[in-house]
């Protein structure tokens, strides 16, 4: 089995092991480069971690103020939309902790999805550190996975799949009749850590697919993560019942 992937006993452990990483990555991050650039995930499954994470219990252990958050995606709605990636993290983490709100790098999704996306890539060379291939370089991604294998908003058969040199780019979904703005493979892979959040029995079979199937002629989406730095699958016993560790 995949020894990157972590069974975690219920959700809530996996959200607790989570926000502990959370802390610790901060911390070296901070520690050795002076900030702690970290991109959420959008969907339900991170809410959790992301309520936890502003509780005392973790919130007083981190330097908020030298934290600069990303998103890994979002919808192509205005801020306080019900679908917001940035309003779900907003109301459950970033209004309650003491953030600098000009480090909270929204994806705008109110914008045309093209020009939201070129908006957010200029963002990102901007704030990211850099490596020597002066790519890009968060410290963290947060990854969702659904249940057809697509990962942020890089669904399968989508161009964005393809894409090479940018670092975000707008993609119109079919399956669901929306644009999105998402993170390129490119920059995903370059973090120095990803984490991918998977709960719930519904997951359980493309979970199975995903590592345990030696990936087809056309990978799914998540399968073409090709990390440099380290990724760790973090599931809980629901969605991992068809694995045997
Ligand atoms: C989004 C996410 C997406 C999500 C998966 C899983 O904007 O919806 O980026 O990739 O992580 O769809 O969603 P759930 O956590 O809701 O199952």
């Amino acid at each position: 089995m995949d020894p990157r992937l972590h069974v975690f006993k219920s959700e809530h452990q996996l959200h607790r092991e989570c926000a502990e990483a959370f802390v610790k990555l901060a911390d070296e991050a901070i520690r050795s480069r002076g900030s702690f650039h970290v991109a959420l995930a959008g969907g339900s499954t991170p809410r959790k971690l992301y309520e936890l994470l502003a509780t005392s219990e973790f919130a007083s252990r981190i330097d908020w103020h030298r934290l600069h958050i990303y998103f890994g995606d979002e919808r192509c709605v205005p801020p306080e939309d019900a679908a917001s990636n940035f309003r779900m993290a907003s109301e459950a983490l970033l209004n309650h902790v003491d953030i600098i709100p000009t480090q909270i790098h929204r994806i705008e999704g109110e914008l045309a999805p093209a020009e939201g996306a070129e908006k957010y890539e200029h963002t990102l060379r901007r704030q990211l550190p850099r490596k020597k291939s002066g790519m890009g370089c968060l410290d963290l991604i947060h990854l969702g996975m659904g249940a057809d294998g697509h990962t942020a908003s890089l669904f399968p058969q989508t161009t964005i799949l393809e894409e090479k040199d940018r670092w975000v780019a707008a993609v119109f979904v079919k399956k669901l009749a929306a644009w999105r703005i998402s993170l390129t493979l490119p920059i995903i892979n370059q973090a120095r850590a990803i984490r991918v959040l998977v709960c719930g029995e519904k997951k359980a079979e493309i979970l199975r697919h995903v590592l345990c199937n030696i990936p087809d002629a056309t990978p799914l989406p998540v399968q073409r993560i090709d990390a440099t730095g380290s990724l760790m699958w973090c599931a809980d016993q629901a969605a991992a019942k068809h694995l045997h560790q």
